[in-house]
C-alpha cells in the first residue's frame, strides 16, 4: 500500500515531535519514500541527524544557506501527500493567516498535494477560541485534520490535544490517500476468528483461533480498494482500518450476518474457525458439579461455506479454508468440491509455522479449475496478499 508513495512531512515545534521518529520508520518500512522539513524550533525537540538517518534523505529546515536555496515549490509537488504532524498552535496559527516565515510554511503555501495536519497541544491551547477558528480556517482551504485525542498531556494534565499515536496516523494515511483501485466498487465479505457455542450461562464451547488470517484479508481486500464487511468472532484481533465489522458470538450468528450480506457481495473468504457442533440445549442455569461423567449432546451447526458456495452466482467468487492434519491434499479438495467453493486455502497443522496464533503461515491453494499452489512460509499479511491477488486474477478473467 506504501510501496512507492511519496510522503513529505513536515515537523514543528512540540513534544510529540518524538512521536515522527517512530512514523518515519513505519513509513519507510512499508516502502514509502519520506522527505522531511521543519521549523526551526522543531531542531529543539528532535534531532534532523535522526530523521535524515531513518529517512534517509536530508531533513531541510532552513529556506536559503550560504549558497544553497531549498526549492519548496518542488518538494509540494514531489508529494503524494503533505503531513504537518506535530502542528503546533503557533504553526498552525500561521498556516491559518498565510504566514510564511519558515521554510515549512513556505512549502505548506505552495504545495500541489493534499495536506494532512495533526495538531498537538495542551487542552487549554486546543480548546481556545483562536484555535478553533483557525482549524476552521485551514479546514476551509482544504487541508484535513487529524482531530487531537484525549489523554495524557505533555504538562502532565489529562484531556485533548494529544497527537494520535504514529500508527494510527499511519493508518489514517494508508485509509484515505493509499488505497489502491484494483478492487474499487467491489464488495467483499470476510469470517474471521472462532465462535462461542454456549453450554450455559457461563461456559461455552471455543477453539484457539486468533482471527490474524482473516482480519490480514479483510486489511488487504481495503487496501485494495474493495467494500469490505468484517463477520468477526469473540476475541478476535481487530482490523487496522476504519473497515465495517459484525461483530458475532455463535456459528448461528455468523451464518445469519454472512447471509444478510452474502447477496450483495461479489467475494466471500470463509476464514472463521467455525464450531462444526453446537450443545444441544443451552442450560438456562448454571450446570452444578454432579456426577464423575459429564455428557454433552450436541447437534451439527450450519455449514456457512457451503451454504453460500451452493447460493453463489457465478459472478461471485467464494473461498474457503481447510485445516488438516492428515491427508490435507486430498481433504482439501474434497472440501473444493463438497463446498462448491472457488478457491480452498489449506493450511496444514503438521508445519509449526502454520496454524493458530502464530504470525506466520505456510498455505497451499487449490482452485476449482485444478490449479495447485505451493507457497512458502510467509507473514500472515504476505499470505493475505497473495490471496487477494488470486482472487483478483480470477475476476479479471
Ligand atoms: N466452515 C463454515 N461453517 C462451518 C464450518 C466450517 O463456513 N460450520 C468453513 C470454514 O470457515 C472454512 C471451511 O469451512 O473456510 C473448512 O473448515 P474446516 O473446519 O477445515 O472443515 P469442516 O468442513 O468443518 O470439516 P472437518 O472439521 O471435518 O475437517
Amino acid at each position: 500500500m506504501l510501496k512507492g508513495k511519496k510522503i513529505l512531512i513536515g515537523v514543528t515545534a512540540s513534544i510529540a515531535a518524538y512521536k515522527i521518529i517512530l512514523l518515519v520508520r513505519l513509513l519507510v518500512k512499508g516502502g514509502a519514500e519520506v522527505k522531511i522539513v521543519m521549523t526551526p524550533s522543531a531542531k529543539e525537540f528532535v534531532s534532523p541527524l535522526t530523521l535524515s538517518t531513518l529517512s534517509k534523505n536530508n531533513v531541510l529546515y532552513n529556506i536559503a544557506d550560504e549558497d544553497t536555496w531549498a526549492n519548496h515549490v518542488m518538494l509540494g509537488r514531489w508529494a503524494d501527500v503533505m503531513l504537518i504532524a506535530p502542528c503546533s498552535a503557533n504553526t498552525l496559527a500561521k498556516m491559518a493567516k498565510g504566514i510564511c516565515d519558515n521554510l515549512l510554511l513556505a512549502v505548506y503555501l505552495s504545495a500541489t498535494c493534499p495536506v494532512v495536519v495533526s495538531p498537538a497541544m495542551d487542552e487549554d491551547m486546543w480548546h481556545h477560541p483562536a484555535t478553533k477558528r483557525n482549524i476552521e480556517s485551514i479546514k476551509s482551504y482544504g487541508n484535513v485534520v487529524i482531530p487531537a485525542e484525549h489523554g495524557e498531556l505533555a504538562s502532565g494534565l489529562i484531556g485533548e490535544g494529544r497527537m494520535p499515536e504514529p500508527q494510527m496516523i499511519l493508518n489514517f494515511l494508508q485509509e484515505n490517500y493509499f488505497r489502491g483501485s484494483e478492487l474499487t466498487g467491489k464488495k467483499a465479505v470476510v469470517t474471521a476468528g472462532p465462535t462461542y457455542e454456549p453450554i450455559d450461562p457461563v461456559r461455552f464451547v471455543g477453539n484457539h483461533s486468533s482471527g490474524k488470517m482473516g482480519v490480514a484479508i479483510a486489511e488487504e481486500l481495503f487496501a485494495k480498494g474493495a467494500d469490505v464487511t468484517l463477520v468477526l468472532g469473540p476475541g478476535s484481533v481487530k482490523p487496522a482500518f476504519n473497515i465495517n465489522i459484525i461483530h458475532v458470538s455463535t456459528a448461528d450468528n455468523m451464518f445469519n450476518a454472512v447471509s444478510s450480506v452474502f447477496i450483495e457481495a461479489d467475494i466471500a473468504v470463509l476464514s472463521a474457525a467455525v464450531a462444526d457442533y453446537k450443545p444441544a440445549d443451552i442450560a438456562p442455569q448454571k450446570i452444578k458439579k454432579m456426577d464423575e461423567k459429564f455428557v454433552l449432546e450436541m447437534v451439527k451447526t450450519t455449514d456457512i461455506l457451503k451454504s453460500i458456495g451452493n447460493a453463489k452466482k457465478p459472478h461471485q467468487i467464494v473461498v474457503g479454508f481447510a485445516l488438516e492434519t492428515t491427508n490435507e491434499r486430498e481433504f482439501a479438495i474434497g472440501k473444493l468440491k463438497a463446498k462448491n467453493a472457488d478457491i480452498i486455502v489449506l493450511n496444514s497443522l503438521n508445519d509449526s509455522a502454520a496454524g493458530f496464533g502464530v504470525d506466520t503461515n505456510k498455505v497451499t491453494i487449490f482452485t476449482k479449475e485444478g490449479e495447485e499452489l505451493n507457497f512458502p512460509v510467509k507473514t500472515k499479511q504476505e499470505v493475505a496478499s497473495d490471496i487477494v491477488n488470486l482472487i483478483i486474477k480470477k475476476l479479471d478473467k
